[in-house]
C-alpha cells in the first residue's frame, strides 16, 4: 500500500480513537463497544509497528507504555501559578467584593463574577505548543514544578493534541486544572490496593498525588485519574476575554472540564455560574455546599473569580494571590465525639482490624458510629485510647477516620490501647507475620474467617449467589450446616425450611440462586476462592494464562510470575494455597459439583480485554427465548455484560423472544436495537 494511504488510515484511526475517548471519558456516552474500540486501537498499533517512522507524537498508543523515569524534570512555568486567598463565610465573601470595589473605584469597569467548584486534587498545567501536548507541569512552588507528562498522558480524557475545524490552533495554549480521583473510583482503587496487600490511600487527593508521583507510567495508567480544567495560563495566538470564553474554548478543544461532566451526569443545578452580583455569587456558594455530598468528586469550596480578564489585569495580585479571586471554603467535614470502645474484627484473611465504636455524631449530614483504626502502628501513632474524645472526619467524603485525639479532655486514668492476640471470634492465639504490622488468626476453622470467606465466595463478582445474604450465611454457619464453600452445594431445601423465619418461597429462591451459580467462568471461580492478593484482575490474568481448571491446579511459581499482572508475592500466595492439601481438596469437591467454564479463546489477542466482549454493556431479556432465561443471563454475564429488567437509554441491546411485550415497545421507542437469541450468539 502507498505510504500516503497508510498515513491516511493512521490519521483516520487517530481521529476515531480520540473521538470515542471523548464520548466515553468526558461525555459518558459511548457509541461503540469496548471490543470495537480495542479493535481500532489494535489496528493502529499494528500499523505503527510495521511503519515505526509514522508513529506520531500524539498517537493514542503512546498513552500506555512509556518506560519508567529516573526522575521528573524540574520545569519553570511561563507564568507563575498563583494560589487563592480563602474566605470562610458569606460575610467574608462580601468583604472580598468590597475590596474589589474599592480597588476599582472610579474606573467604572463593568464586571461579573464567574463561580466554580474548588476541586480537591492536585494542580497541573497542560502545555500545548502548536496544538501538541508538550508538557504537564505540577504546581510545585508556583514558579517551578515538575514535568509529569508521561503520567498525564495516561489519562484517557486528556487530548494529546488539540484540533479544530473552525478556529486557528493557538501557538501556545496553557490550561491549568486539577487532577482528581472520583469518590467511587477511589473506593474501588483502595479495594484493589488492599487485595494486593498494600497500604490504602487515606483520601482521593492523596491517591491522586501518589499516582502522579509514580515514576513508572504503567502504574499511573492503572489509576483512575481525571483532569478538570479551571483557568488559562499563557495563551498565544488566540483571544480570550473572560473566564466564560476560556470555558467555551476548552470545551471546543474537548479538554475535560466539570461543565461537560455535569451535563453528562445530568446534575440539575449548574455547577458553574456567571453571577451578575455578589449576592448571586453568595447564593452559588451556599447552593454548591448543599450539592457537595452528591457530587461524584470532592470539592472543598467555591472559587469566585472576576470574569473579565481586562478587569482581572487592573486588579493584579497581592503577594502570591490574585486580588480578583477568592476561594469560599466550606466548613470542614469534621466533628468531635468520644470513643466508647475499641472492637477487633476478623477479616477474610484472618487479619485483626481494630475499630473505634463512638458516640454517634453527624459529619456532613451522615451519622458516624464506627471508624477503622487500621492496626497497632496506627493506634500508637495517634495514641488513640478507649474513652478519648477525638476529632473525626470523613476521608474522601466516605470513610470515617480519626484525625486526632483531644488531649486536653483525656482522662487521667486512661491507658494506651494494645490489640490482644486472642482471636475475638474463636479464641485461638493470633500470629504476627514477619514484616507485617497485622496480627492474623491462622485457625482455618475460625468462624469469622469462614463467614467472611463465604461472603466473598457468594459475592456478585465471585460466584454471584445473590440470594445468599450475609445474615443467612451467619445462620448457616451457626447451625453448622456450612463449614466450607462446597457445603453450600449440599444444602437441602429441608435444611433451610427448618431454620426459623425461612418461608417456602425464599427457600425456593435461594435454592434456585445456588443452582444458577453452578455454571461459572474460570476467572470468577479463581477469584471466589479468596486467595490472598488475588483480586478480580489477577484472577482474570491467571485464567487467561491457564485456560482451564486443570491448568490452574497444576500451575507453578515460574509460570505464574510469567504473567504480566502477577508479581512474586502474588505468585507465592497462589502456590502456597494450592500446596495446602485441605484447600486443594476443597477445590476438587467444588469441581465435582460445578461446571467451571474454560477461558474462552474466541477473541484472544484482539485487544486489551479480549474475554469481556460485553464488558459493562447492559442487556434486557424479554419474551420467551429458545433457552432458559437463566442460560441467556449466564451467557451475557460470562462475557462481562449485565442483565437489567428495565429498558432505558443505557440499555445496549434488547434480546427478545416470543410474546415480548412492553419492553419491546420501549426499545423501539428509544431506538434500541433488538436481537433474537440466535443474533445474540453471533454478536462479537
Ligand atoms: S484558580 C489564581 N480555580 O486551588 C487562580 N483553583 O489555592 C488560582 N483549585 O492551586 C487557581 N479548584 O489547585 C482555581 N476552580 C478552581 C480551582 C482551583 C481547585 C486549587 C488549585 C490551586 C488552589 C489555589
Amino acid at each position: 500500500m502507498a505510504k500516503s494511504k497508510i498515513k491516511d488510515e493512521i490519521d483516520e484511526l487517530k481521529g476515531k480513537i480520540s473521538h470515542h475517548n471523548y464520548l466515553y471519558h468526558v461525555l459518558d456516552k459511548p457509541e461503540i463497544t469496548d471490543y470495537e474500540y480495542d479493535q481500532l486501537f489494535q489496528r493502529l498499533q499494528d500499523i505503527e509497528k510495521e511503519y515505526p517512522e509514522l508513529l506520531a507524537e500524539d498517537s493514542p498508543t503512546r498513552r500506555v507504555g512509556g518506560e519508567p523515569l529516573d526522575n521528573f524534570v524540574k520545569t519553570q512555568h511561563r507564568e507563575p501559578m498563583l494560589s487563592l486567598q480563602n474566605t470562610y463565610s458569606p460575610d467574608e465573601i462580601l468583604e472580598f467584593h468590597e475590596r474589589v470595589q474599592n480597588y476599582l473605584k472610579g474606573q467604572g469597569e463593568a464586571y461579573s463574577y464567574f463561580c466554580e467548584p474548588k476541586f480537591d486534587g492536585l494542580a497541573v498545567e497542560l502545555v500545548y505548543e502548536k496544538g501538541l501536548l508538550k508538557a504537564a507541569i505540577t504546581r510545585g512552588d508556583g514558579v517551578t514544578g515538575e514535568d509529569i507528562l508521561s503520567n498525564i498522558k495516561t489519562i484517557p480524557s486528556i487530548p494529546l493534541s488539540i484540533q479544530s475545524r473552525e478556529i486557528k490552533i493557538p501557538e501556545i495554549f496553557e490550561v491549568r486544572g486539577e487532577v482528581v480521583i472520583f469518590k467511587k473510583d477511589f473506593l474501588k482503587l483502595n479495594e484493589t490496593i488492599e487485595q494486593q496487600g498494600k497500604v490504602q490511600f487515606a483520601n482521593p487527593r492523596n491517591a491522586a498525588a501518589g499516582s502522579l508521583r509514580q515514576l513508572d507510567p504503567k502504574i499511573a495508567a492503572t489509576r483512575p485519574l481525571k483532569f478538570l480544567a479551571y483557568s488559562p495560563g499563557v495563551i498565544k495566538g488566540a483571544k480570550i476575554k473572560s473566564q466564560e470564553e476560556f470555558f467555551e474554548m476548552i470545551r471546543h478543544f474537548k479538554i475535560p472540564n466539570a461543565f461537560d461532566l455535569t451535563l453528562s451526569l445530568k446534575i440539575k443545578n449548574p455547577i458553574y455560574k456567571t453571577a451578575k452580583s455578589i449576592d448571586e455569587a453568595v447564593t452559588y456558594y451556599s447552593d454548591l455546599e448543599k450539592m457537595r455530598a452528591s457530587l461524584p468528586f470532592e470539592i472543598d469550596g467555591a472559587v469566585i473569580k472576576v470574569n473579565e480578564f481586562s478587569v482581572q489585569d487592573i486588579l493584579g495580585k497581592v503577594a502570591r494571590s490574585p486580588r480578583w479571586a477568592t476561594a469560599g471554603k466550606f466548613k470542614p467535614q469534621q466533628a468531635e465525639t468520644q470513643i466508647e470502645k475499641i472492637e477487633v474484627q476478623v477479616g477474610r484473611t484472618g487479619v485483626f482490624t481494630p475499630v473505634a465504636i463512638m458516640t454517634p455524631v453527624k459529619v456532613g449530614g451522615v451519622t458516624i458510629t464506627n471508624a477503622t483504626l487500621h492496626n497497632q502502628d496506627e493506634i500508637d501513632r495517634k495514641d488513640v485510647r478507649v474513652g478519648d474524645f477525638v476529632i473525626i472526619h470523613r476521608a474522601g467524603d466516605v470513610i470515617p477516620e480519626v484525625v486526632e485525639v483531644v488531649l486536653s479532655k483525656r482522662s487521667k486514668s486512661s491507658k494506651p490501647y494494645r490489640i490482644s492476640y486472642d482471636c475475638p471470634s474463636c479464641g485461638e492465639i493470633g500470629e504476627k507475620i514477619e514484616g507485617e504490622v497485622a496480627i492474623r488468626c491462622v485457625n482455618p476453622m475460625c468462624p469469622s474467617v469462614l463467614i467472611e470467606s463465604l461472603k466473598h465466595f457468594v459475592s456478585r463478582k465471585a460466584m454471584n449467589i445473590d440470594k445468599l445474604g450475609e445474615r443467612i450465611i451467619e445462620r448457616l454457619v451457626e447451625e453448622n450446616l456450612v463449614k466450607s464453600f462446597s457445603d453450600i452445594y449440599k444444602i437441602e431445601k429441608e435444611d433451610l425450611l427448618k431454620l426459623e423465619r425461612f418461608g417456602e418461597k425464599s427457600v425456593d429462591n435461594l435454592v434456585h440462586s445456588i443452582e444458577q451459580s453452578k455454571n461459572v467462568h474460570l476467572s470468577k471461580f479463581i477469584y471466589s476462592l479468596g486467595i490472598r492478593f488475588v483480586g478480580e484482575q489477577t484472577a482474570k490474568a491467571v485464567a487467561k494464562k491457564f485456560k482451564n481448571i486443570e491448568g490452574f491446579l497444576n500451575c507453578d511459581l515460574e509460570s505464574l510470575v510469567d504473567i504480566d499482572d502477577v508479581g512474586p508475592k502474588v505468585a507465592e500466595s497462589i502456590v502456597k494455597s494450592l500446596d495446602d492439601k485441605s484447600f486443594k481438596n476443597e477445590i476438587k469437591k467444588l469441581e465435582s459439583v460445578l461446571n467451571i467454564l474454560d477461558y474462552p479463546e474466541a477473541h484472544a489477542g484482539s485487544g486489551s480485554k479480549p474475554n469481556e466482549i460485553f464488558e459493562a454493556l447492559t442487556f434486557v431479556i424479554t419474551g420467551t427465548l429458545p433457552v432458559q432465561r437463566s442460560e441467556a443471563q449466564d451467557y451475557i454475564e460470562a462475557r462481562g455484560g449485565k442483565v437489567s429488567s428495565t429498558v432505558s437509554k443505557k440499555t445496549f441491546r434488547v434480546v427478545a423472544g416470543e410474546n415480548a411485550g412492553s419492553k419491546l415497545d420501549k426499545a423501539t421507542e428509544l431506538g434500541i436495537e433488538v436481537l433474537t437469541w440466535e443474533e445474540l450468539l453471533k454478536l462479537k
